[in-house]
């Protein structure tokens, strides 16, 4: 510490001794911080931190990812995991079961029925219940059989929807239209030479058209092959009048399977 009261040639002498001494720097009695910047220079701090923001969901398109796990599926098997493994359909909750298809899948007629019911539900099959079990003297009656190892002896069978509705209520327009690319990969998969759309899901999903007792008997063309709309069995426990006409419709499969 340098003596205020010395003359200027020896508070020069005296500096000149201290530099000698190795001292680089002056210190006074108070710390001083080097890096405070002046206060006209000061940054202004930020008023008050922002709140976070919340990150939003990445939107999924449930169409697009059942479109991508449809087209991924390169045999039935793969085709009933990919289904089973999807889940952005809410009705796949209430399920016990997801319910893919039975028969033979060499087939060359494939029924596609409506949604399962409580005992397919159940049992994991389509068409095990009533209905399912008019279905089968149906097409018994003109001579296939789910089980029947002949292809041409023999029918397979799926659903538009994989799982039970709540109540047995019908399908939404959206539940079908996520789930058809599916249904339309099953049905390539499955390559059978004539479909049968049973009721008003299966034409709506197959034709986009609703009215199966207008649309009944007649021929269309569904995923690329001939379809034949017909009354749902359901229906036909309902309305057994209707019974003649499915069987001129069943008749009219008959003749072309030859
Ligand atoms: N009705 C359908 O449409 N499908 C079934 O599996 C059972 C009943």
């Amino acid at each position: 510490m340098l003596d205020a009261d010395l003359d200027p040639i020896a508070a020069r002498a005296a500096l000149e001794w201290l530099i000698e001494l190795g001292v680089d720097a002056a210190v006074g009695d108070d710390p001083v911080d080097a890096y405070a910047l002046p206060d006209h220079l000061a940054v202004p701090k930020p008023a008050a931190a922002a709140a976070p923001q919340p990150v939003a969901e990445p939107q999924v398109d449930p169409v697009g990812v059942a479109r991508a796990a449809a087209a991924a599926a390169r045999t039935l098997d793969d085709l009933r995991e990919a289904i089973a493994a999807f889940d952005h359909c809410e009705l796949k909750k209430g399920a016990r079961n997801t319910v893919f298809s039975d028969g033979n899948p060499k087939a060359r007629v494939m029924i596609i029925g409506e949604a399962p019911g409580r005992d397919e539900d159940l049992q994991g099959k389509p068409f095990v219940g009533r209905a399912g079990q008019l279905l089968d003297r149906m097409f018994g009656a003109i001579g296939l059989a789910r089980q029947s190892p002949a292809p041409e002896q023999a029918f397979y069978i799926t659903n538009v929807l994989p799982w039970r509705p709540p109540g047995n209520r019908d399908p939404e327009p959206a539940e079908i239209a996520m789930l058809l690319p599916f249904l339309a990969r099953h049905v390539a998969l499955a390559d059978p030479d004539f479909l049968v759309l049973m009721g008003n899901a299966a034409c709506a999903a197959a034709l986009g058209q609703r009215g199966i007792l207008r649309l009944r008997g007649t021929w269309a063309e569904a995923f690329g092959r001939p379809a034949l709309p017909m009354t749902h069995p359901a229906y036909l426990l309902r309305q057994p009048h209707a019974k003649r006409e499915a069987w001129a419709d069943l008749l009219s499969l008959r003749g072309r399977l030859g």
